[in-house]
């Protein structure tokens, strides 16, 4: 079947803001928007995306799919529009457009490193966990910084929704030193929090789930 892609175009040497550019690919119905991608990239090798895994699980395609933040190796062609017919990719929202469907993540991961967002193991700690505590822990460590739920939470400015969920996930983990305390690190009001996690498991490609107790 053939498919129109709209691709937003920009690049920071030659445009002074972003236009699309319409590119025609015959892919099989079960293909991904990826794979419609890689076949637009033949067309003209100057198209810049991220991929890596193609897999879901590196978190480098995520792009705007037909205006919702999506994987674009995760979304098939048939899922992504009514009749699969058109799709129009863009950046991510609320990231800075480098270049194409290339943003900056930069001030992603500097907020993420000011969350402190590695295990501090409490000293004493014997090695085991409540299972219960474990299960928990589960969906958010699957995280994997893609960057798509930052899309509707444009409140605070502060720290990326991806350092939130990090966070999150620490403060429930009973080995951790600072455990609920770094919730003060986040410095987002409670009733913001418990919007993001009622929300996040639609939003989120890895469907991660966040107990409300953390914000509690
Ligand atoms: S919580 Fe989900 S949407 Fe947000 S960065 Fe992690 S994997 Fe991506
Ligand atoms: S290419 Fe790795 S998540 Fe899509």
């Amino acid at each position: 079947m053939e498919v129109t892609l709209e691709i937003s175009r920009f690049d920071p040497n030659k445009d002074a803001t972003p236009h699309s550019q319409t590119f025609k690919v015959n892919v099989e119905e079960t293909n991904t928007v990826l794979d419609a991608l890689l076949l637009a990239w033949q067309q003209d090798p100057s198209l810049s995306f991220r991929r890596s895994c193609r897999s879901s699980i590196c978190g480098s395609c995520a792009c705007r799919i037909n205006g919702t933040p999506r994987l674009a190796c995760q979304t098939l062609i048939r899922k992504a529009t009514e009749d699969g017919s058109r799709i129009v990719l863009e950046p991510l929202p609320h990231f800075t457009q480098l270049k194409d469907l290339v943003v900056n993540l930069e001030p992603f991961f500097e907020s993420l490193k000011a969350t402190v967002p590695w295990l501090i193991v409490q000293e004493g700690y014997e090695g085991h966990m409540d299972p219960e505590v474990v299960r928990k822990l589960e969906g958010p460590a699957t995280c994997i910084l893609c960057g798509i739920c930052e899309a509707p939470m444009d409140v605070t400015g502060k720290n990326d929704a991806a350092a939130w969920v990090k966070t999150m996930r620490l403060a429930l983990d009973s080995r951790d030193a600072l455990g609920k305390h770094r919730m003060q690190l986040l410095r987002v009001p409670r009733e913001v929090l418990k919007l993001f996690i009622m929300g996040l498991p639609d939003r989120c490609p890895k469907g991660i789930k966040i107990w409300e107790e953390v914000i509690a």
